[in-house]
């Protein structure tokens, strides 16, 4: 279950590994992360080695609170503060224009860098003890589903990363909405457990969506978060007559069907979906079904992850 906070020889080791360049497993309410230090360029590079993610793909610099945004963005708008007072420590990353000192590494070479205050206590207690920020992608190979769970970021990368600390199934399971605050009006580039409308209620009016001039964002690929096995949105009638393909369900299985029940409720499901995906994977299935969820605002950000992975791997990424 989920630990309230690492052992102080866990917290010693972590940030020990953390000092001497390497990437390690940290858990966040959202995903696992493959965290490193966010100034040094060796470790910066460490990541995207163990990703085998493309140079070009920026990373999140997690940090202890607003009180940081300053050592890694310029220009901060006022909007910034607000939605760090509501938002954080928690699942929202804010695009701002970065600071003169941040590597190009960690930003792909844009003028914009994302940064997040995580809440999970033991993200928490590592930021804040190591000092300063954490670059942390998602615990995963480029592509490939987030993990959710300390196995998971250990099924990836094995002894590659020796030290995974261990903080419990993550609580969202899906990763943390993006705002673009560089943007006028600001927008949403990644949906999340942080719907526009609870940013629009503290900075107005928000737009959704990758504009023209928006930055790359790794998660606005085409296919992205896939399992291994094709993924096929459908209606639960479609799947209950497909009783030879394991099936995803919002509910109870239908009869005859075999496969995994999710929850009915949006948030429990984006909890549970990761964890799934990768036991559906294990199985070896042709296929796999997944019921399609209603179309509307609390399943949106679920929406955007089935769809990602629904994709035929290597479908056009722009
Ligand atoms: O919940 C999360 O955000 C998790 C946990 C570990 O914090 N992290 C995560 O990182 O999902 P990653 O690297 O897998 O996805 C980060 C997304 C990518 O799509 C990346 O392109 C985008 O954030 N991003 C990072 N910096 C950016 C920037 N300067 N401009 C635009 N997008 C940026
Ligand atoms: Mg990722």
């Amino acid at each position: 279950m989920m630990q309230a906070t690492p052992t102080p020889t866990e917290l010693q080791t972590a940030i020990a590994a953390l000092r001497s360049g390497q990437a390690i497993g940290l858990p966040t309410e959202t995903v696992y992360g493959l965290a490193a230090d966010a100034e040094n360029p060796a470790a910066v590079a460490r990541i995207f080695s163990l990703k085998q993610r493309p140079a070009d793909h920026p990373l999140i610099v997690h940090i202890a609170g607003a009180g940081q945004l300053g050592r890694y963005a310029r220009e901060i708008p006022e909007s910034a503060y607000l939605l760090a007072d509501a938002f954080w420590p928690g699942p929202l990353t804010l695009i701002l224009k970065r600071g003169a000192a941040v590597l190009d590494a960690i930003t792909g070479g844009q003028d914009s860098i994302g940064l997040r205050a995580p809440a999970h206590p033991v993200a928490r207690a590592v930021i804040e003890t190591f000092g300063h920020g954490l670059a942390a992608p998602s615990a995963n190979r480029f592509g490939r589903i987030s993990p959710t769970r300390a196995a998971h970021v250990q099924e990836e990368f094995g002894d590659a990363v020796p030290v995974v600390l261990d903080g419990g199934d993550c609580q969202i399971g899906i990763e943390s909405t993006i705002v673009d605050l560089t943007a006028s009006p600001p927008r949403v580039l990644r949906p999340g457990r942080i719907h526009p409308e609870d940013i629009a209620s503290i900075i107005g009016p928000v737009a959704v969506g990758a504009g023209d001039s928006s930055p790359r964002a790794s998660g606005n690929l085409e296919s992205h978060y896939a399992p291994v096995t094709p993924l096929h949105l459908v209606s639960r009638e479609e799947l209950a007559g497909n009783r030879d393909q394991p099936a995803l369900t919002i509910g109870a299985l239908p009869d005859n069907v075999n496969g995994i029940a999710l929850a009915v409720e949006p948030k429990a499901y984006a909890r549970e979906l990761y964890a799934a995906l990768r036991e559906l994977d294990r199985i070896g299935a042709r296929r796999i079904n997944a019921e399609l969820p209603p179309d509307n605002e609390e399943w949106r950000a679920v929406n955007d992850r089935l769809r990602r992975a629904a994709s035929p791997a290597g479908s056009a990424p722009h």
